[in-house]
């Protein structure tokens, strides 16, 4: 039996990983990759992985790669878990850390699925790369694209993209495409260029995405003991991260591993937040929010692509999906910024305002060990920054004039 193979997550239908798909053939569902974990442990011993120190490729073994697979990396991973005591003594918690993917090579947590996702568009033989993308994405695939020889687009919803952003996948030298629409009709584009063009998709519904982000879960355990927190706070966007962190916890504890499994808090913007009303209404489908908006530009999106596999992650964890307005949003990335030095863009502190807002109605067990997921950096959305500060004063170059203004 082979380690890995990959299915449909409805149907189960077994799909050939040495072909370039997304979705299932039989009901059109997106597949995953399933690992048997027994064979995957007589490839490495829990005693060299303790050894190694924490990256993506650190568990190599537990990655859909063969031995001769020719890896493209960054050295991605192995970021910090930061133990978070100002804002746990104003918050009155107990164990608050965030997990900062913000300090990624591109400057977000998507680099640890498109080293996997480029390695694999190169085994597989693809010449062309492609995504829609709210900003990061296209970030990261440029990056890796230009590293592996590729060719790249990325397709961007036109004037919603953090200039951060733009700038690197423009200076990454991918074709920079704008569309008149959201990320959702600009993946709608993706998916069928893929077709029709030949063209491999590096969004999160590719199942080889999933498997590096997964190993942000492996880190944070490992950064913890050898123990998963008991929550875990993380944004919502299209839905690929958090189903990622929960296969991650969940392979990483039948692996024994790690003891126990987070309970999962999936936190969406208010005005892009169709994940969340699916757990406030009790409904089963998705219904799209067709005009999404949010200050936090990364998460606007209003039909997740994953969203079955994200809503199956975070049930099977016991947790539910919320929401948090931008004003929330903007006030839990300064206190980032201001009490622990984390810099994160307001889609990387969203996870943290839901945090907030669960310690204000109690929602929250106090003393348990918690980790807020924070998935890019501060410097993709300089313009957010600085519109949310005053202005830096002007004086003339004399220490009188300097002293004028610290006392007035
Ligand atoms: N945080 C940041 C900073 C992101 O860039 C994204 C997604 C998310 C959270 C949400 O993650 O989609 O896996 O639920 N950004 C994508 C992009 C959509 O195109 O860069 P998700």
């Amino acid at each position: 039996m082979k380690p890995f193979e990959m299915r449909c997550i409805e149907c189960g239908k077994a799909h050939d990983m040495g072909r370039p798909v997304y979705a299932c053939s039989s009901c059109g569902n997106l597949l995953e990759i399933r690992m048997d974990r027994a064979e995957a442990m007589k490839r490495v011993s829990a005693s060299d992985l303790r050894k190694r120190p924490i990256s993506v490729w650190k568990y190599r073994e537990l990655i859909p790669v063969s031995e001769k697979t020719k890896v493209h990396s960054l050295d991605e991973g192995g970021t910090q878990l930061f133990k978070c005591s100002r804002l746990a003594s104003d918050l009155g918690l107990k164990n608050l850390y965030v997990k900062f993917d913000g300090t990624n090579p591109t400057g977000s947590f998507k680099d640890r699925g498109m080293t996997v996702g480029i390695t694999k568009a190169k085994e597989l033989g693809m010449k062309t790369v492609t995504c829609a993308s709210t900003g990061n994405t296209s970030a990261s695939l440029s990056a890796y694209a230009g590293l592996a020889g590729m060719k790249c687009v990325v397709l961007i919803p036109e004037g919603k993209v953090a200039l951060g952003k733009l700038a690197q996948a423009m200076m990454h030298g991918a074709t920079v495409v704008q569309v008149k629409g959201n990320f959702d009709q600009a993946l709608e584009v993706v998916m069928k260029a893929s077709e029709k063009l030949g063209m491999y998709v590096l969004n999160s519904v590719n199942p080889f995405r999933i498997e590096g982000q997964k190993t942000a879960a492996f880190e944070v355990c490992d950064q913890l003991g050898g123990k998963s927190p008991e929550y875990l706070y993380i944004p919502v966007g299209n839905g690929g991260n958090s189903a990622a962190y929960w296969k991650g916890f969940e392979e990483y504890e039948s692996l024994c591993l790690t003891e126990g499994l987070p309970m999962v808090r999936g936190i969406q913007a208010e005005g892009s937040a169709p994940v969340a009303d699916m757990f406030k209404h009790g409904k089963k489908v998705l219904e799209p929010v067709k005009r999404p908006d949010t200050v936090a530009t990364a998460i606007r999106i209003g039909n997740p692509a994953n969203w079955k596999k994200t809503v199956k992650a975070i049930k099977t964890s016991g947790g539910c999906a919320t929401t948090v307005s931008d004003a929330e949003i903007l006030h839990a990335q300064k206190l980032l910024a201001k009490h622990e030095g984390i810099f994160a863009e307001p889609a990387g502190a969203a996870a943290f305002a839901g945090l907030i807002k669960d310690v204000e109605s109690g929602g929250v067990d106090r003393s348990s060990s918690i980790v807020c997921v924070s998935t890019g950096h501060g410097l993709k959305d300089p313009d957010i920054a600085v519109s949310q500060c005053s202005r830096p004063k002007i004086i003339e170059p004399t220490l009188e004039a300097l002293e004028t203004l610290l006392e007035g």
